[in-house]
């Protein structure tokens, strides 16, 4: 009994003087109802949605952050009808092509985003970065984040200008160069979540799909439902089962009823599908501080090819981390050693941004590090050239930008001063991968 609460006392120190991610601490493990636990102690839901639309209906260009003086600030967050007004505005403005994926979500909402640079025109080979916003609603100033980036980098390219965030600085050079990469971008991949929560403060996670449950019950966890050992209750070992997804509808990780059953997932997929030479991909999360880089389902090997995700005799053992992957039947997820040296050097880029931009320290880590998963985007993207060869190798990332909020009543909703720290922090890591993506590599030369 000592023990017990000893070691629970010990998990939650762990637990909230590293971090938690996208997860709070209770609802790691806690395969039911989370929501009821949490309760709303406070009313303060920490920088509040706009109202109206500040970009006019698509007539105004939205401008970061980057792009102004260090003491210009953003006092409220776009709305969802804002997101789309100002994906509209950039395309009204600097003529940037827009797209819509083609599976609408539960309620009728499309997802919408764009590419920008690249060698230009409608080449989809000249694509090679790709940013995803806000799959998670309560991850507030996602979006944002990811809008008002592209804003600053076509503002500057336009105005022969550099881009400032926090302490880092870049030349005009370097935000052509950054271009150059070519970016395919969805600022806003799970609206109905996003919605629901900016009109509840609800602190919700999921997206809005009924089919399984009312209430709590409703909604998909859509970082668990990608096609990456999603069927974690065959995959991983019995001892980790709970905390890498949950079948359970009620859970903010149930993973859904196949892979790929939510229009948001399949609408990333559609990108991968579409520009099928995107080399670099970062999913944006918050918060945690940290930078994630693949595996999240195991700790990363480089010795045994034969000892990864496709192999079934790794089933009973797989998410154990204080295992030695090749002694006992340990697992570990295998890498190519030079792939995890891109992964991390990349990693370590970004690393350089988040902290210099929003003046915070950031930290690169393996992703099982913070908690093994299953069937998320980032493992699920870097995946797919093993499971098809003939795919694009993809190096992905999730960012989890931020600290978090202990005052609001959802630590997810950023006060003022973290949104708009945040924003710059991003901004410089973004401007980070792209310019390392440049540098380490893009993949072949465009043909078309
Ligand atoms: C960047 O600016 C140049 C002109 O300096 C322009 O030709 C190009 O289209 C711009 N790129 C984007 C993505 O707007
Ligand atoms: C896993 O990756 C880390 C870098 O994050 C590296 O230092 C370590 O050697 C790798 N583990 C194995 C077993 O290769
Ligand atoms: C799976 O792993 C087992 C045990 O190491 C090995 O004997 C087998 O060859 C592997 N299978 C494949 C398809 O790589
Ligand atoms: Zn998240």
């Amino acid at each position: 009994m000592k023990f017990c609460s000893l070691a629970a006392l010990v998990g939650l120190l762990a637990l909230s003087t590293t971090s938690s991610a996208c997860l709070l601490p209770e609802e790691r493990e806690n395969d039911g109802h989370i929501r009821a636990i949490r309760g709303r102690q406070s009313r303060n839901n920490g920088t509040p949605i706009g109202t109206g639309d500040r970009f006019n209906r698509g007539t105004v260009a939205p401008r970061g952050l980057g792009s102004q003086g260090s003491s210009t600030s953003f006092s409220t967050i776009l709305n969802v009808n804002e997101i789309a007004s100002g994906l509209k505005g950039l395309a009204s403005t600097y003529g940037i092509e827009t797209f819509t994926t083609p599976y609408k979500t539960y309620q009728g909402a499309s997802i919408q985003g764009a590419i920008v640079g690249g060698s230009g025109g409608r080449c989809k080979d000249a694509y090679r970065v790709f940013l995803n916003g806000n799959i998670h609603a309560r991850e507030r100033g996602s979006a944002d984040n990811v809008l008002f980036f592209i804003s600053d980098l076509l503002y500057a390219n336009k105005t022969n200008a550099g881009l400032t965030y926090g302490s880092k600085t870049y030349t005009a050079g370097q935000v052509k160069t950054a271009l150059s990469a070519g970016i395919v971008f969805i600022p806003l991949s799970n609206p109905d979540g996003v919605a629901y929560d900016q009109s509840s403060n609800s602190c919700w996670r999921k997206n809005r799909n009924p089919a399984s449950g009312t209430g709590s019950a409703s909604g998909i966890d859509l970082n668990r439902n990608f096609d990456f050992l999603w069927d974690f209750t065959k995959k991983f070992a019995s001892s980790v089962r709970s905390s890498v997804a949950s079948t359970n509808p009620s859970s903010e990780t149930y993973h859904g009823t196949s892979a790929f059953s939510e229009p948001e997932t399949r609408g990333i997929k559609w990108v991968l599908d579409t520009y099928t030479k995107v080399r670099w991909f970062v999913d944006l999360h918050s918060y945690a501080g940290d930078v994630l880089y693949s595996w999240g389902s195991d700790e990363n090997q480089s010795k045994y090819p034969s000892m990864n995700f496709r192999n079934s005799s790794f089933d009973s053992v797989r998410g154990i981390l204080s295992d030695t992957p090749g002694t006992r039947g340990g697992y570990g997820e295998y890498i190519p050693a030079e792939e995890l040296t891109t992964q991390t050097t990349a990693a370590s880029r970004m690393v350089s941004g988040l902290t210099g931009g929003g003046g915070s320290q950031y930290t690169a880590i393996q992703s099982s590090d913070l908690y093994p998963t299953s069937g998320a985007s980032d493992d699920w993207a870097y995946s797919r050239h093993f499971a098809d060869p003939s795919l694009n190798l993809v190096h992905s990332y999730t960012i989890e930008f931020g600290f978090g909020n202990n005052a609001a009543s959802c630590p997810f909703y950023p006060t003022v001063a973290q949104y708009n720290a945040n924003m710059r922090s991003v901004g410089a890591g973004f401007m980070e991968l792209l310019l390392a993506a440049v540098e380490l590599g893009l993949g072949d030369k465009t043909t078309c």
